[in-house]
């Protein structure tokens, strides 16, 4: 750039400063990024810039014109640098608020939640009976599903001709000798028989597990259902035991203050045999519009009795060294007595706001 020793030179000065001024004003606007901003700095008045090399000429000036020519070159240097602190701060809140943005967390968005399972209402009655019964000192014992007609039948001392025996009434998976003969269990009772024919004396057992029947359903039948089974031998095991172990868990499992009764029943493998009953634990046999007894004060709760003998010497016991008792419950018909539900049916509905009022 020439000195400035007169009007054209003066002229020029201006010129090329306003020229330098837009120019990079115009890369400012354009610069991206912190990196092109710097470049285009260091371009505009850096060492090797057009400002930095006007100042180099003013060192040939008269004082006059290089005061002059100084305040020119300053003023454009300083509007440049205000202009480039201007654009710097802009790029740096894009740049934050790129980062804002990119770390942004959605507090509005709707959880993932994963709903949990629950123990099944009729499952968590299986678990509460056998609590109670372990608390008492039994054992818990399973059997298969698909059972012999023997074990089901025959070992339990029910003749061929019995009509529990009849298709009508069992579900049959393959005919032959009682032995062959496959059968879906109709009762927990057969793994009275297998337990026995495994364990010596004393036994104490509550055997749980899934039963069949050639029903239809309605509010109170299912083809597939609970059962527990129990079942007590030692020495001089007698009929107040019975009696005395099914009302403790009638008290245990229903109320403190819940009586039981017995009526005079028959099962093939017992003798004698009853079915027990429980007061109405929602009105004590005291209301007769109650709903959940419907005023008979008394609800059906299972069968039992003493082993038949017969039974001791179908899976080899001596029947003249031991006595015992056995009972046999089905598990939805305590559950819906607990919880006042009105139909078999809801157990296997799959209904999750059924299955959700019983979180156990
Ligand atoms: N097995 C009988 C039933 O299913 C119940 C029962 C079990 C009765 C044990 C007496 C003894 O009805």
């Amino acid at each position: 750039m020439n000195p400035i020793t007169n009007e054209t030179n003066r002229m020029e000065l201006t010129e090329t400063l306003e020229q330098l001024k837009q120019d990079t004003l115009a890369r400012l606007e354009t610069a991206a990024d912190l990196d092109a901003l710097d470049a285009v700095e260091s371009g505009a008045v850096g060492r090797e810039s057009p400002i930095a090399a006007a100042r180099r000429g003013l060192g040939q000036m008269e004082a006059e014109q290089r005061r002059d020519a100084g305040r020119m070159i300053n003023e454009v240097a300083k509007e440049i640098e205000a202009a480039v602190a201007a654009r710097r701060e802009e790029l740096a809140a894009d740049a934050r608020a790129a980062t804002i943005a990119s770390e942004a967390i959605d507090v509005t968005i709707d959880h993932i939640s994963f709903p949990s399972g629950r123990i099944h209402v009729v499952q968590q009655v299986i678990d509460e009976v056998c609590d109670i019964f372990v608390g008492l000192g039994y054992h818990i014992a399973e059997g298969p599903e698909a059972e012999t007609a023997w074990y089901n039948f025959d070992a339990l001392n029910t003749p061929p001709n019995h009509p529990a025996r009849l298709e009508s009434d069992t579900m049959y998976v393959d005919y032959g000798k009682p032995e062959d003969e496959m059968l879906l269990r109709t009762h927990t009772s057969p793994v009275q028989a297998r337990y026995m024919e495994q364990h010596k004396p004393p036994v104490y057992i509550v055997a749980p597990g899934k039963t069949y029947r050639n029903d239809t359903v309605d509010a109170t039948h299912l083809p597939v259902f609970y059962q527990i089974e129990g079942l007590a031998v030692d020495e001089s095991i007698t009929f107040s035991d019975l009696k005395g172990t099914l009302a403790e868990f009638a008290r245990q499992f229903f109320l403190p203050t819940t009586r039981v009764r017995l009526r005079p029943h028959f099962f093939p493998f017992t003798e004698p045999s009853a079915e027990l009953d429980v007061s109405c634990f929602n009105c004590d046999g005291g209301e007769s519009s109650c709903r959940v007894c419907k005023g008979v004060g008394w609800l059906e709760m299972l069968g039992c009795g003493m082993v038949d003998p017969r039974v001791f010497d179908a899976v080899g016991y001596d029947s003249s060294a031991v006595t015992g008792f056995a009972f046999g419950m089905g598990v939805e018909r305590l559950a819906m007595a607990r919880h006042g539900i009105d139909s078999i049916r809801h157990f296997i509905d799959n209904d999750v706001r059924f299955l959700e009022q019983f979180p156990g």
